[in-house]
C-alpha cells in the first residue's frame, strides 16, 4: 500500500511517499526557517502563505522522486494537529480534497504521534512496549507506547519545551535561530562544569519537565558575566546543554524502569542532538535498556513519518471524516 504524507504543522512543507507504512520511496522537506530566522521565530501568517507556495511543487517534486504518478497513491495522510491552525490547514486540505478527488482514505495524523513513528521507519525499530520521548520546539513529552495505536502520555513540560530553551538560550547570547544546533556544535569545545546551571527535577515521581527555571539561570549567568569571549561562549553553551541532557535521561531511564521497558526511543528536532542520544545511550546501557533515534533526515519536521503513523491508521480502518477538521493543540 502506497501513502503519500504531507506535513505542514509549523514552519516546514513536506510530501513523502512510504509503502507499507517502512520503505521511503521519497520525502520532501521545503524549509521555511531562512525567512523565520530573521525574525528570531516562527511567523505563522508568513508560515501560512509560505505553505501555500509550497505545497503542489512540493507534493510533485515526491511524486517525480518515487517515480510515481498520482495513480499509484493508494491512502493519503496529512497532519491535524497539533499546531499552527493556519498552516495545518494549507497540507490537510490539500489532502482531503486529493483524497475526495481519488476517492482514497485520509488519514487525519496527530503530529506527536508521527514523530514517534519515525522510529518504526529504521531498518530495526522498537518493539512494543517502549517509552518514548518527542522533544521538539514546542513538545518535551514522555509516553509509554503500548501499541501501534496506544500512546499513554507520562509527562510533559510545565513551561518551555526543551527546543525552545535552546532556542530562547541561543537568542540571548546573540546565536540566530534556531538555537539547538549552534549551541550543540559550540558546546563541543567548551567545559560543561564551568557553570553550576539547575536541573529541575519536580516532584520525586513526576515525569513532568520544566526548563524555564534553568533558562532564567543562564539569563543572570549572561548578565554578570558580560564580555565573554568565544571560550567563555562555549563554557556557557556546554554547561546548559549538559543541564538539559541530565533532566531528559535521568528521567527517560526512570519511566523505562517503572513501566518494566528495556527500550527508550527518542524523536523531534532536538533529537538530532547526537551529544544527547549518545550520552542517553551510554547511561541506558547501564541498566540495559537499549535507545533509538531517528536518523538525521527524519529528526525534525518530515511527512515520511506523518505517512508512517498514517499507514497504520489506515490500516485500523481510523479514517478522517468530512467533518473532521484540524486542531491546535492535544485535547487529551
Ligand atoms: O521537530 P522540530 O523540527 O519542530 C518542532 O518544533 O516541531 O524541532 C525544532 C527544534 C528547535 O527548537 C531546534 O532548536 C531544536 O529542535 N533542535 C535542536 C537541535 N537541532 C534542532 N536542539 C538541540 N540540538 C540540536 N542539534
Ligand atoms: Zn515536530
Amino acid at each position: 500500500m502506497i501513502i503519500l504524507g504531507i506535513e505542514s504543522s509549523c514552519d516546514e512543507t513536506a510530501a513523502a511517499v512510504v509503502k507499507d507504512g517502512r520503505q521511503i520511496l521519497s520525502s520532501v522537506v521545503a524549509s521555511q526557517v531562512d525567512t523565520h530566522a530573521k525574525y528570531g521565530g516562527v511567523v505563522p501568517e508568513l508560515a501560512s502563505r509560505m505553505h501555500v507556495e509550497a505545497i503542489t511543487p512540493v507534493v510533485d517534486q515526491a511524486l517525480a522522486d518515487a517515480g510515481i504518478t498520482r495513480d499509484a497513491i493508494d491512502g493519503v495522510a496529512a497532519t491535524r494537529g497539533p499546531g499552527l491552525i493556519g498552516a495545518l490547514l494549507v497540507g490537510f486540505s490539500f489532502a482531503r480534497a486529493f483524497a475526495w478527488a481519488r476517492k482514497l482514505p485520509l488519514a487525519g495524523v496527530n503530529h506527536l504521534e508521527a514523530h514517534i513513528y519515525s522510529l518504526m521507519l529504521l531498518e530495526h525499530p522498537p518493539v512494543f512496549p517502549f517509552i518514548a520521548l518527542v522533544v521538539s520546539g514546542g513538545h518535551t513529552n514522555i509516553y509509554h507506547v503500548t501499541s501501534p495505536h496506544d500512546f499513554k502520555r507520562l509527562g510533559q513540560t510545565r513551561d518551555d519545551a526543551a527546543g525552545e530553551a535552546f532556542d530562547k538560550v541561543a537568542k540571548m547570547m546573540g546565536l540566530g535561530y534556531p538555537g539547538g544546533p549552534v549551541i550543540e556544535r559550540l558546546a563541543k569545545t567548551g567545559n560543561p562544569a564551568a557553570a553550576s546551571f539547575p536541573r529541575s527535577m519536580l516532584q520525586k515521581d513526576s515525569f513532568d519537565f520544566s526548563f524555564s527555571g534553568l533558562k532564567s539561570a543562564v539569563a543572570r549567568y549572561l548578565h554578570e558575566h558580560p564580555d565573554l569571549d568565544e571560550a567563555g561562549k562555549a563554557d556557557v553553551a556546554a554547561s546548559f546543554q549538559t543541564a538539559v541532557i541530565d533532566v531528559l535521561t535521568r528521567k527517560l531511564i526512570r519511566a523505562a524502569l517503572s513501566c518494566k521497558c528495556s527500550q527508550i526511543g527518542v524523536a523531534g528536532g532536538v533529537s538530532a542532538n547526537r551529544t544527547f542520544v549518545e550520552t542517553l545511550t551510554r547511561e541506558a546501557k547501564k541498566r540495559r535498556i537499549d535507545v533509538y533515534a531517528p536518523p538525521l533526515s527524519l529528526c525534525g519536521d518530515n511527512a515520511a513519518m506523518i505517512a508512517a503513523r498514517g499507514y497504520t491508521m489506515i490500516q485500523n480502518n481510523e479514517l478522517c471524516g468530512p467533518d473532521q477538521d484540524v486542531y491546535s493543540r492535544v485535547k487529551v
